[in-house]
This record gives structure tokens, sequence and C-alpha cells, in this order.
């Protein structure tokens, strides 16, 4: 009895506090849903390239960690609130229980009763057992983290990216590839076999080829994420080895195949995270929206550039984010690369799940601009015919290079690619 009623107080706190645990933790489930979604958007191998190379990878890790610490720091408070409490609780319980020990010690010795003796011996050897059971797992607990140890070790002791070199002091006036080779890790095949072409500022190229020619790959190799097996690209005829990868990156918008989508953040941070280096520019931010084609959509979003773009998000009054579709998604990845605001924008199919008539308006105002080099990769004829100068790619080799008129009159593998976009009257001579 006397156990019992020691223990209530502590029971009570235990209690009171695992309410307060869960009222915070309602509090926090959007910071913890942000939280988690930026760690899949860091994670996911398909994304850190494109991550990286707009260096908003620290950033990223950064507002995790605000979130986190924030998050922490409520529930430290509270749990400090209880501490004293809860030790005065716990030191009446264990008070309790040895009182109630020393008594039971007591009528063993004085009354020698055997039943009462076999009791306490019995409690006495399943307590030291069960000590002995969670020792032994908190002992395996250990050895598990040290191993866990070993492998941090091991990833720490990888190299880092080349820190260093010349930083670039504008933009290069020509990028050249020279003689690229290239073999995935573990592949058995080349990927590219003597790529070489000559980019000048200012210029529309077309990448195009069927699946699987090398394009994505060739695009890596430009912005430096991966290092040719033999040959080099040249920024001005200075190999991209020798120079500051972030300062070329500071020049490089990529929209990659498998563009970003950032579900935790609201449609104007999605374009906003284009550029973090500056502060966030609104007056931009909605220029490069029209550019794409994203503002009609997002302003039409209950608060506009402000709104989630994902319902795994709800705003501060709890109303839910808003779902994209396919399209919407790409012109908001497209809006961030236009943000960005760099000289040379690349862009590996950037309009796949956009509809024509949009495709077509995007890309004329991008041609009609001569600022920009625009590198796109496309299968769609649209994109590409407005193109100073085409590259086919075929296994890793450049098959066909000129403008599109120039291609379609070879009647070669190019002409045979697009001859079913190309809207042309099969028997000419028979006239209507
Ligand atoms: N991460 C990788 N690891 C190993 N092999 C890869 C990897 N990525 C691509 N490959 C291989 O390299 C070749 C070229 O791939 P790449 O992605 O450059 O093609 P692509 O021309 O961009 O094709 P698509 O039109 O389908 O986008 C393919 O045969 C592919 O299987
Ligand atoms: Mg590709």
């Amino acid at each position: 009895m006397v156990v019992l009623i020691a223990i209530i107080p502590s029971v009570y706190l235990q209690f009171k506090l695992s309410r307060e645990q869960m009222a915070h933790w309602n509090t926090q489930v959007d910071s913890r849903r942000q939280r988690r979604l930026i760690e899949t958007n860091l994670i996911r191998p398909q994304h850190i390239a494109e991550m990286r190379l707009y260096g908003i990878v620290k950033y990223l890790m950064d507002l995790r960690s605000r979130l986190r610490d924030a998050d922490e720091l409520r529930r430290l408070e509270f749990q400090k609130r209880y501490i004293s409490k809860q030790l005065l609780a716990d030191a009446l319980q264990y008070g309790a229980e040895v009182v109630a020990l020393i008594w039971v010690v007591g009528q063993i010795i004085s009354r020698a009763q055997p039943v009462g003796q076999f009791l306490y011996i019995q409690q006495i050897v399943s307590r030291a057992l069960s000590t002995a059971n969670s020792l032994v797992s908190s002992l395996s607990s250990i050895d598990e983290d040290l191993a866990n140890l070993k492998d941090y070790e091991e990833f720490m002791k990888y190299p880092t990216a080349v820190g260093g070199g010349a930083v670039l002091a504008e933009a290069p006036a020509e990028v050249r590839l020279s003689d690229i080779t290239y073999t995935y890790t573990g592949g058995s095949t080349q990927v590219l076999q003597g790529i070489s072409l000559t980019i000048r500022a200012g210029q529309h190229i077309a990448i195009v080829g069927e699946n699987g020619a090398g394009k994505s790959t060739l695009i890596r190799i430009l912005a430096g994420l991966y290092q040719p097996e033999s040959g080099q690209v040249l920024l001005d005829g200075q190999d991209l080895r020798t120079v500051d990868i972030r300062s070329w990156h500071q020049r490089l918008a990529v929209m990659s195949q498998d563009f970003l989508k950032y579900e935790f953040a609201t449609a104007a941070n999605n374009i906003y995270f284009g550029d973090v280096s500056l502060p966030r520019d609104d007056a931009r931010m909605q220029r490069a929206a029209q550019d794409a084609e994203a503002s009609d959509f997002i302003s039409s979003l209950p608060q506009g550039f402000e709104n989630h773009v994902s319902n795994w998000m709800e705003d501060p009054r709890g109303r839910k984010g808003s779902g994209l579709s396919g399209g919407q998604w790409q012109r908001l990845a497209m809006a961030r690369n236009f943000y960005r605001g760099a000289p040379f924008i690349v862009m590996d199919e950037p309009t796949s799940a956009i509809d024509a008539l949009a495709e077509h308006r995007i890309f004329s105002r991008l041609f009609a601009d001569k600022e920009h080099t625009i590198i796109a990769i496309s299968h769609r004829l649209a994109t590409i015919e407005k193109s100073d100068v085409i590259y086919m790619l075929e296994d890793g080799r450049i098959a066909e290079t000129g403008t599109h008129d120039e291609l379609v009159n070879r009647r070669g593998r190019y002409f045979r690619m697009f001859e079913s976009q190309l809207g042309l009257d099969p028997n000419p001579a028979a006239g209507v």
C-alpha cells in the first residue's frame, strides 16, 4: 500500500508531461514535415547535382537546423519545468520502496518465515536478472553505435569536392568540349566517345538524340559535376579542372530532367531557390514566373505566391497547400531556372510536361533575347528548330551537326528522327 501510494505523484507528473508533449507535437507537425521534406530533397541522388550547382545545400541544411532547434528548444523548456518536480516524486517513490524493503527484511530476520524469505530471494534474483538483461542490451547498443561511428569515420575520409582553383572573373565567351569520353563507374560501355563541340556566348544550342544517347551525361560533364575520363571542358581555353567550380556554377542555370520539387516551400520560395545568394527579390521572382508562364496558375491559388504548392503543407491558418499538376511543377522549376539570372541556361527536356502552346510562347520569348546562351535538350521540334546549332548525338558520338534546315535537307538521321513531327507532305509532287 505504501509503495502504491508513493508512486501516485510520479505517475501524475508523467501523465501531465506526456499530455504537454502531445500538445507540443501538434504545434510542430508542420515544422517536422518541412524538415522531413527537406531531408528527402537532400538525399535523393538525382537531385543533389542540381542542388549543389545552385549552391543551395548549405541553405537547406541551415533551414533544417533552425527548424529542429526551435522544436527542441521548446521541448527542453517544458521538460525543464518538470524536472525538479519529477525528481521530488522519484525521491518519494524510491524512499517508500527502500522503507518497504527494510521492513520486509526486518520481518524475515525477526520471524524467520520461510515463505517470506523465499519470496524475498526470488525478488532479488528476478531483479538481478532484469538488470543484467538491460545491461546486455545497453552494451549491444553501444557496440552498434561504435560500428556506426566507424562508417562515419570512413565516410569522412572521402575526399571532398575540389576547392580552390582560379575564380572566373566573368562569364566565359566560349565553352569548348574537347574530345570528351566518359564511362559510368561500374559501367562497361563508354557513354560518351570523343565529343567535341564549341558553344559561344549568346548562341542557342539544341542537343537531340535517342533515349540513352548520352545527352544528360554530357550536360553533367559540362557543369563539372562529373569528371571526364579523357578530354577537357575549356572555358575560354582554361581547363574546368583548374577553375573554382562555384564561380562556374554561378554563371550556370541547369534545369535537370528530373527537375526538383521543393514540396516544403511556397510557390515564391520554389522560385527564389534559384538563387539564395541574395535576399529574395519579389519583382525578379514575378518576372521569372511570367517568363515561365507560371504566374497565372500561381496567382489563382488562394494566397498567390505565398501559397504552399504541396498539399503536405498547411499555412499558419490551417489551410492546405494546393496540389500542382505535372506541367505546373515543371513551369515552376523553369521559373526557378530563370530567376537564377545566369548567362548560361541549360535545360534538359524543359517542356516534357508542358503543353505545346505554352512551350511555343516560352521558347519564342527565350530565343528572342540574345543575352543568354541557351543549351536545350529536347525531343520536341518546336523547341529545337529555332536553335542556331543542333547537335545530334548517337551512342555517345555526334552524328550530325547543323541548323534545322540544313539537317532536314540532308535527309539523314536527324530527318528520320523528326520526320513524323515535320508534317511534310509525303508526296509533294501530287499537289492538290
Ligand atoms: N548514373 C548512371 N549510372 C550508370 N549508367 C548511367 C547513369 N546514368 C546514365 N547511364 C547510362 O548512360 C547512358 C546515357 O545516359 P543519358 O542519361 O546521358 O542519356 P540521355 O541521352 O540523356 O537519354 P534520355 O533521352 O532518355 O534522357 C545510358 O545508356 C544510361 O544507361
Ligand atoms: Mg537525359
